[in-house]
């Protein structure tokens, strides 16, 4: 082994830090028509031609709704202490409100008590943007109603799972879910137009706020967060112009949700520029919103590099020349990592912080024996590894890691053509083959398990 990747094995983490790998229902569960489960809306996105490439949908996805046993047995060999895996909404309450389905509820009870079994900590997040279809048909997020609905679900599934779930997680990225699906149309629904965008956003912070104390009663011992995509926004040079245009791209992607949830309040500069687009908002929704939170939630893939249109000044996101790239086209930048974590932590101050994604895709492939090397993940997780631990040197209270992902599964629009898991899906036979990068994960957890052991030894 070089001396580099010794090093990276004997990075300093706290004794109790969470090493761990997250999923998504709709990315990995299939068995879409199974136990009562209703529409969602990426079924129905799916079959909209040209929406998903090649046509793909999450039908059968990674069958992990039959094959979870296997899963959580490749997560114990790994040596994972936490995973972090999302609950269908459609599985809960088919018609989004009204009647419950038990079996949709046993599905995760069968699988929390299966983590449990091997000592690894469930964290769920209770939307990760698989929508009832039934409520898209009445509005969606835009919608005010669907807030309430989502709280009458979120009290559905901590009431079962509040006894043994402890880490809650109420969004995942809501500006993805917002933007890309109600602003953009890339996503499901695939609905455009910054007003059904801006709506969507402020319901799912809305929607966020309401479930705090909800879970808290349902749930004492609970820990609730919310998780955010953040990128730091870098400008292209150093002109006047690039550099508003950096802090425009920040304000109206990162400080859009971050302001709402620890300031209670919108940034006023983005505000103003999106103010023909903005919702109704009531009175108490910012007071709702800024419920305080145990930790956030971070997914980190790249920065965004931000230029200025001429003329408009509008930011854009542009490629920078040099650098190395994953398989999305992402650049890989640590360092934006770390200044982000450092960023979080003067400027917010969360009680805790998880990293709840990070990740690469690479076009992995099987060789003839059978295996698939990956050292570029390796790498790429090497380097943020090197962020972390220098973040938390530096003061940031990190508590846990998940890598995105544990599977290849369903990436969304890109369909299975994008793989980012520690494990390879071979999809026509679903054989799960870990990859290079699942060994070196789990010599890493292994190492920092035994360093801590030693550590507590020393009297
Ligand atoms: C994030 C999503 C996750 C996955 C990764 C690559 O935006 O939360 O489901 O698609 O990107």
């Amino acid at each position: 082994m070089d001396s580099n990747a010794q090093r990276v094995l004997d990075l300093p983490f706290p004794p109790d830090f969470v090493w761990g790998a997250a999923t998504a229902s709709y990315q990995i569960e299939g068995a879409v028509h199974e136990d009562g489960r209703g529409e969602s809306i990426w079924d129905r996105f799916c079959r909209i031609p040209g929406k998903v490439r090649n046509g793909d949908n999450g039908d059968i996805a990674c069958d992990h709704y039959h094959r979870y046993k296997d899963d959580v047995a490749l997560m114990q060999t790994l040596g994972l202490r936490g995973y972090r895996f999302s609950i269908a909404w459609p599985r809960i309450l088919p018609k989004g409100r009204g009647p419950i389905n038990p079996k949709g509820l046993d599905f995760y009870d069968r699988l929390v008590d299966e983590l449990l079994k091997k000592d690894i900590q469930p964290y769920a997040t209770l939307y990760h943007w698989d929508l009832p279809q039934k409520l898209e048909d009445r509005g969606g997020w835009p919608h005010r109603d669907t807030v309430d609905a989502y709280v009458e679900y979120v009290e559905c599934v901590v009431r079962r799972l509040g006894d043994r779930v402890r880490h809650w997680i109420t969004q995942n990225e809501p500006w993805v879910a917002s933007w890309i699906g109600y602003g953009w149309g890339v996503h499901a629904p695939g609905r455009t137009g910054e007003k059904s965008a801006l709506a969507a956003a402020h319901h799912l912070l809305l929607a966020h706020g309401r479930a705090v104390p909800v879970i808290r009663r349902d749930c004492p011992e609970a820990r609730v967060g919310i998780t955010l995509n953040l990128s730091p926004a870098h400008p292209a040079s150093a002109s006047t112009e690039d550099l508003a245009a950096a802090r425009t791209s920040d304000g109206k992607s990162n400080r859009w949700f971050l302001d709402p949830i620890f300031r209670g309040a919108y940034p006023a500069d983005a505000a103003e520029s999106l103010a023909p687009y903005l919702p109704a908002i009531q009175a108490n929704d910012l007071r709702t919103i800024s419920a305080p939170i145990d930790f956030l939630g971070v997914n980190y893939y790249n920065r965004h590099i931000v230029r200025a249109t001429p003329q408009t000044g509008h930011p854009v996101i542009v490629r920078p020349e040099s650098g190395s790239f994953t398989n999305m086209g992402w650049e890989v930048y640590p360092d934006a990592f770390y200044e982000l974590l450092i960023r979080l932590q003067r400027e917010y101050a969360p009680p805790q912080l998880f990293v709840t994604e990070n990740g690469a895709a690479y076009d992995d492939v099987r060789i003839h024996d059978g295996r698939i090397l990956d050292p570029e993940r390796q790498d790429y997780l090497e380097q943020h590894l090197i962020a972390c631990s220098r973040a938390i040197r530096d003061g940031v209270p990190l508590a846990g890691y998940f890598v995105w992902s544990l599977l290849d599964n369903f990436e969304w629009h890109h369909g299975y053509q994008k793989r980012f898991g520690l494990v390879y899906v071979d999809y026509p036979t679903q054989e799960r083959v870990p990859k290079s990068s699942f060994d070196w994960y789990r010599r890493f957890i292994q190492r920092q398990v035994s360093e801590r052991q030693r550590r507590q030894q020393i009297p």
